[in-house]
């Protein structure tokens, strides 16, 4: 069996790594599955890849396991790439998925349709026990909406319209629909081909 510690507290990627990397012989972990705290790791790279590695060799550190990290965001033509690397704390450091949502929608305002394009963007780094390591990334094209829908997911999936979906949001979609057009999900499936070569 092969054990690889995930290197995030969020419920969401989680759900999604472990239903995609549902292979025989690996098992995915949390700090929790441990009995033990997940690290508060400072995301201070200026890039997606950056941040992954940082999450992934901390926690390849600090539980001496194989340890697997997404960094993720999204980012909207119109404002110029934002949020990017600070999705997850674009509306403050203490920002809910909500309050991001709000932030988000209130930039586009005046904003219309064809001017939201947006795009999800995955990397996702595998440190394995000797060190080694593996990069994967996926992106998944799509558009800001004018309104949340759906309850699935988590972070801005309520205001993303896949392209690969017309008519739904993202929040909208089962788990295996999301896993099989998300950026995280392509990533995922680029690690796999790559695990296996
Ligand atoms: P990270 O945990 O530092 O990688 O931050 C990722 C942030 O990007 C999340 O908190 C969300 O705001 C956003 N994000 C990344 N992936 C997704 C997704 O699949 N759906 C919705 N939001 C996402």
């Amino acid at each position: 069996m092969r054990r690889i510690i995930v290197a995030t507290g969020n419920r969401g990627k989680l759900d999604e790594i472990r239903s995609a990397l549902d292979f025989p012989g690996w098992e995915f972990v949390t700090a929790a599955d441990l009995g033990a705290d997940g690290l508060e790791v400072e995301e201070t790279g200026e890039t997606f890849l950056d941040n992954a590695r940082l999450k992934a060799r901390a926690y390849h550190e600090a539980f001496g396991l194989a340890a697997l990290a997404d960094d993720s965001g999204l980012e909207v033509d119109e404002l110029g790439g934002e949020p990017g690397v600070y999705s997850s704390r674009y509306a403050g450091d203490t920002a809910t998925d909500a309050d991001n949502n709000e932030k988000l929608l209130a930039a586009l305002a005046d904003v219309p349709h064809e001017r939201r394009t947006a795009r999800f963007r995955s990397v996702i780094v595998l440190v394995g026990e000797d060190g080694s390591e593996t990069i994967a990334d996926g992106a998944c094209e799509g558009s800001i909406g004018f309104e949340p829908r759906g309850t699935g997911g988590f972070g801005y999936d309520p205001l993303f319209l896949p392209d690969a979906v017309p008519g739904r949001a993202m929040a909208e979609l089962s788990l295996g629909e999301k896993n099989a057009i998300s950026h995280r999900g392509a990533a995922l499936r680029a690690l796999h081909v790559k695990l296996e070569a």
